[in-house]
């Protein structure tokens, strides 16, 4: 499904893709060339570079840059700060990713190292630099790609904790950078076709891990975030706009219904690659919630849970208040920006009312 026709316009006129030439990255800059993005690509290999840019510019007519840079490195993500400084970045992906997969000690420590430095340092970096240069346009737009990896795995132990912590950055970015009109995604796909899986598959046979294996285009799906799908309003009460995700296996529904809201269901939206997500309304506080997949209610092994047995187990959170962004320290806030509310993208809608019934009042949260 192509992207809206107005969609350079209201992210930026420039899409900056990390390990953009191969794989899952290039899937994302045709993409977004389709789209009528200019395509920035930073990656490692000469040959793949020269030729993925040359391929985009010459199908699509768009712009194309790239630069070959080590992001294991300091020097590699300064570069790329530094020689993106000119032109609007507004969709930066934060997709190059490493792997190291069998015992910990089948490879060197420097490989583990190297892991962290490009999947999570070099990440941080390229976020806090270009999400800044957004926040400050109000308008833009990041993805991250994460992976269904993102709970502890063992014999990929470096890798999945590497993909915990994309998750966890980018959930909670997202949730800061909602406020100053700019959207973050994060994508946790499956085992998707690449030199990377291809490279796994030599040692471990996928068809026992009852996966399908994905095309790249699959995990790009997390653009239905950005195609605005679910912007219906929402009929929940005031409170901190707080995100839920599910990502725990689902068929075809996913349900939020939660303690704030007397368990009324609130739709969530799939993001793709198995991710269904909204944001929602919170009253600050600690809260039970529960989810309703496929018309079964279900906690999510990803939050933490309170509860004696499966029927009384919910997860729970506790949602803070709104920072008072008037008086912090950011020099943007100074600056008289007010922070922008986005509408709501969650709808609201009547469960089945036995199964309300049922969650109501088993709360182990003492509530107002
Ligand atoms: N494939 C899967 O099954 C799968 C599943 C879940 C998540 N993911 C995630 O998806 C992302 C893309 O993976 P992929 O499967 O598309 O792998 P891939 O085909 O191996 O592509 C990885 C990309 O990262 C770049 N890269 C690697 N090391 C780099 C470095 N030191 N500095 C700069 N760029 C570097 C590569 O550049 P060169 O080609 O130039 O070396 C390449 O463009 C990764 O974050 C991965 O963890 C993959």
């Amino acid at each position: 499904m192509p992207l809206p026709s107005d969609f350079a316009q209201k992210y930026g006129p420039w899409a900056l893709v990390t390990g953009g030439s191969a794989g899952i990255g290039l899937q994302f800059s045709h993409q977004l060339a389709a789209a009528g993005l200019n395509i920035a690509i930073a990656a490692l290999g000469e040959e793949e570079l020269i030729k993925a840019a040359g391929e985009i510019r010459e199908k699509y007519g768009v712009e194309t840059k790239y630069l070959l840079v080590d992001l294991t490195s300091e020097d590699g993500w300064r570069n790329v700060v530094e020689s993106y400084d000119d032109i609007e970045v507004g969709l930066l992906v934060n997709n190059a990713g490493i792997e190291t997969h069998g015992s910990l000690f089948r490879d060197p420590v420097e490989k583990h190292v190297n892991i962290i430095d490009l999947n999570c340092k070099a990440l941080v970096a390229l976020t806090h630099a270009f999400g800044r240069r957004m926040v400050d346009r109000k308008r833009g737009g990041i993805i991250f790609t994460s992976s269904l990896l993102s709970t502890p795995a063992p014999f990929f132990a470096t890798y999945s904790a590497s993909k915990s912590f994309v998750t966890s950055f980018g959930r909670a970015v997202r949730e800061e950078f909602i406020r100053y009109n700019v959207q973050v995604t994060v994508s946790e796909p499956g085992i998707v076709e690449s030199d990377m899986s291809k490279n796994i598959a030599k040692n471990m046979d996928f068809s026992k891990s009852g996966f399908s294996i994905q095309k790249p285009d699959d995990c790009t799906l997390s653009f239905q975030m950005f195609r605005g799908g679910g912007s219906k309003k929402s009929a929940a009460p005031e409170g901190v706009k707080t995100e839920f995700v599910f990502a725990d296996g689902a068929k075809d529904d996913v349900q939020l219904s939660g303690d704030w809201n007397d368990w009324k269901a609130i739709q969530m939206f799939h993001e793709g690659a198995g991710t269904w997500s909204v944001v929602t309304p919170v009253p600050p506080g600690p809260h039970e919630f529960k989810f309703i997949v496929d018309g079964e209610w279900k906690h999510s092994e990803r939050h933490p849970t309170i509860g004696i047995d499966e029927t009384s187990l919910n997860n729970v959170r506790y949602v803070l208040p709104e920072p008072d962004l008037g008086s912090s320290e950011d020099t943007r806030s100074k600056s008289g920006h007010r922070p922008q509310r986005r509408d709501s993208r969650a709808s609201s809608a009547s469960v089945d009312s036995s199964a309300s019934r049922r969650k109501k009042g088993t709360g182990f949260f003492s509530k107002k």
